[in-house]
């Protein structure tokens, strides 16, 4: 008994250590994305209403917002992609709990996936993450694709919209959408959306 008690200890010390670790590498925790920014990000995702399409979540997680998109949109399939161990487990064991057959996670680095068949990315990051990310989309992501960003802008692209939602931080979720002039983009249109 004494001995199961210290593997156990052993491994929950290792788990909470590797999340510190990936966190202190990736610059941003494992934070999940709340019900209600998951709600919002789905009226954004309806609202484009593709009738099919592959949707990656560059830094899935523990897969919340993937699996909640997975349910609600079957005919689309959802990659998580995620590089610390514990999420990206726990987001696989949820996956196959749900049944969510529509939903994957990749155990990888966001920055090294090819994004060439994405028709949707979602983000849900940090500011030094856009910056990055913004020559890959540039040079990966097809023409028509949509980057939704919860909280930080691409630096340098115009949105297509921006929706400030109503929770404590005013939360903004960017709509990017990859056209030949996406960085000259003149629309912007700021929605409310109204809290639920
Ligand atoms: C705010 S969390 C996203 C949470 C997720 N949307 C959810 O609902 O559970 C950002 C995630 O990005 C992951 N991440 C950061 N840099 C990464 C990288 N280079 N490759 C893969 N994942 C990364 C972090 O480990 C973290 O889990």
């Amino acid at each position: 008994m004494l001995y199961l008690s210290i593997v156990i200890i052993a491994l929950t010390l290792i788990a909470a250590l590797t999340i510190v670790i990936y966190t202190l590498k990736n610059g941003i925790p494992p934070m999940p994305t709340t019900r209600y920014l998951c709600d919002q990000t789905e009226k954004i995702v309806q609202k484009y209403q593709l009738p099919s399409g592959t949707a990656v979540e560059a830094g899935s997680g523990w897969g919340t917002l993937a699996l909640y998109l997975g349910r609600r949109h079957p005919h689309l399939q959802f990659i998580g992609l995620e590089n610390s161990p514990l999420p990206f487990l726990i987001a696989r064991l949820l996956r196959l709990m749900l049944r969510r057959d529509n939903c994957r996670f990749l155990r990888t680095d966001m920055y090294r996936y090819d994004y060439r068949e994405t028709n949707i990315v979602l983000c849900y990051l940090f500011a030094g993450a856009m910056r990055r990310f913004a020559p890959l989309f540039r040079e990966q992501l097809p023409n028509g694709a949509l980057v939704i960003s919860i909280f930080f802008a691409i630096p340098g692209w115009t949105p297509v919209e921006t929706y400030q939602c109503s929770d404590l931080y005013r939360t903004k979720i960017y709509v990017y959408k990859i056209t030949n002039r996406t960085e000259t983009h003149e629309s912007q249109n700021t929605k409310i959306i109204a809290p639920k």
